[in-house]
């Protein structure tokens, strides 16, 4: 069987993940790969439900929240990640299962629990995990976009979230240092990418 390769990228928000995951696709696409870019929350009936809580995060409980966020996960992999890697496709998600871990560890429940729930699926092949302090992140957030930090967003919440990447040891996961310029981050990224296209021996497509 076929199977593709699927790359998440992880990190706090205002890491520069949605910025860095389309520079990469084009990269890709121009070596003659098929890619596929997809996110979570996805734009689905969860996603939009977990967005609506942006503003007012103490409507639901953790553990009503994690539910939220795994449905949503397991509508995605069915609807989207899975087909795709059976096709051969390279699928670059931003933000899986580790975001859960960390994001809803962080409100309390068991990152190591979070993960044991995630059977259904697929284990990345690579995680680049974007990394910069909370601080740059909040400025970032404000600076940038031009917005004001959301409930997810709150300094002392990425503290919490930023402890708990740190402490992921999986051997998928690779740190990127986020708080560089662009084209250095994106060359991280684009030299490590190539060296597990390598290792997996992965051709493109003729
Ligand atoms: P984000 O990537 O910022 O999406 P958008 O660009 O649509 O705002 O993700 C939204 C927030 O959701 C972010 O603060 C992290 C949080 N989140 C979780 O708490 N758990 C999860 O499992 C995921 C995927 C995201």
């Amino acid at each position: 069987m076929t199977r593709g390769l699927l790359i998440a990228f992880e990190g706090i928000d205002g890491t520069g993940k949605s910025t860095q995951l389309p520079l990469l696709a084009e990269f890709l696409r121009s070596q003659g790969h098929v890619v596929v870019e997809t996110r979570e929350p996805t734009d689905g009936p969860y996603g939009r439900q977990i967005r609506a809580l942006y503003s007012n995060r103490g409507r639901v409980t953790p553990r009503q929240e994690l539910e939220l966020f795994l449905q949503d996960r397991r509508q995605h992999v069915e609807q989207c990640i899975q087909p795709a890697l059976r096709e051969g496709k390279i699928v670059l998600t931003d933000r899986y299962y580790f975001s859960t871990a960390a994001y809803q560890g962080a409100a309390g429940l068991d990152p190591a629990e979070i993960l044991n729930l995630h059977g259904f699926a697929p284990e990345p092949d690579l995680v680049l995990l974007l990394t910069q302090t909370p601080e740059d992140s909040v400025a970032r957030i404000r600076n940038q976009r031009g917005e004001m930090p959301n409930d997810f967003e709150q300094q002392d919440q990425l503290e919490k979230v930023a402890a708990l990447f740190a402490s992921f040891a999986q051997g998928c996961i690779v740190r990127i240092h986020a708080a560089r310029p662009i084209g250095e981050v994106q060359a991280s990224i684009r030299a490590v990418v190539l060296s597990l296209l390598a290792n997996k021996g992965v051709q493109c497509p003729d």
